[in-house]
């Protein structure tokens, strides 16, 4: 099942994304990336940064299984970018990332957006590539010591008015 997350979300809720999130760059991003990348990367991952970002404009959403939230997603309407999906690790490979993409591709069709963009770690690329995306080109993000290597990715969306 697919929840929204708010303002009003529980704070246990927002610690389980943040530990999931965690989880994801420890054991699905780090073989990709430079220790020190990684652990910069993971000091970055915490409850006041999802609490900040609910007051913009991204919208997040859950996913869950038997009452357990097993993923979760970062979307803009508004920016047409989709920030991030994160499945745990155990729980990946089994269709949950595609089941939360179909969502918000949903959700931004409904919206009249036209091209999604997005910024994909170096894991991830067939897992966008499966869903339409294509790569545009290669940035380095700069957190604050080290850069992180990602790929800028966009799918049109072709609708039919
Ligand atoms: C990337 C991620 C969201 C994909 O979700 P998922 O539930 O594992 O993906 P799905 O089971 O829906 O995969 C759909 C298809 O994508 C492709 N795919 C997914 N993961 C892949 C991988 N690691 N390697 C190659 N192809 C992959 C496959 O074609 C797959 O279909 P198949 O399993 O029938 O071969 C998930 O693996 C994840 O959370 N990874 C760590 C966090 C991350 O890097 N997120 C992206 C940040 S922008």
């Amino acid at each position: 099942m697919i929840k929204p997350i708010t303002s009003k979300t529980k704070l246990s809720i927002i610690e389980t994304i943040v530990e999931i999130h965690k989880r994801c760059v420890l054991e699905s991003n780090s073989p990709w990336y430079k220790p020190d990348v990684i652990s910069e990367w993971i000091s970055q991952i915490s409850v006041k940064n999802v609490l900040d970002q609910l007051t913009r404009s991204s919208k997040w959403i859950i996913l869950e299984e038997k009452g357990k939230i097993i993923g979760f997603a970062q979307y803009s309407l508004v920016e047409k970018e989709l920030f991030q999906i994160q499945i745990l690790p155990n729980k990946q490979r089994k269709g949950f990332g595609t089941t939360l993409y179909k969502y918000i591709e949903k959700d931004f069709i409904k919206n009249k957006v036209k091209t999604i963009s997005l910024f994909s770690t170096l894991n991830p690329i067939n897992f966008y590539k499966s869903l339409g995306f294509e790569k545009i080109r290669k940035i380095s993000y700069p957190l604050v010591k080290t850069k992180v290597e990602l790929i800028e990715m966009k799918k049109e969306l072709n609708i039919v008015y």
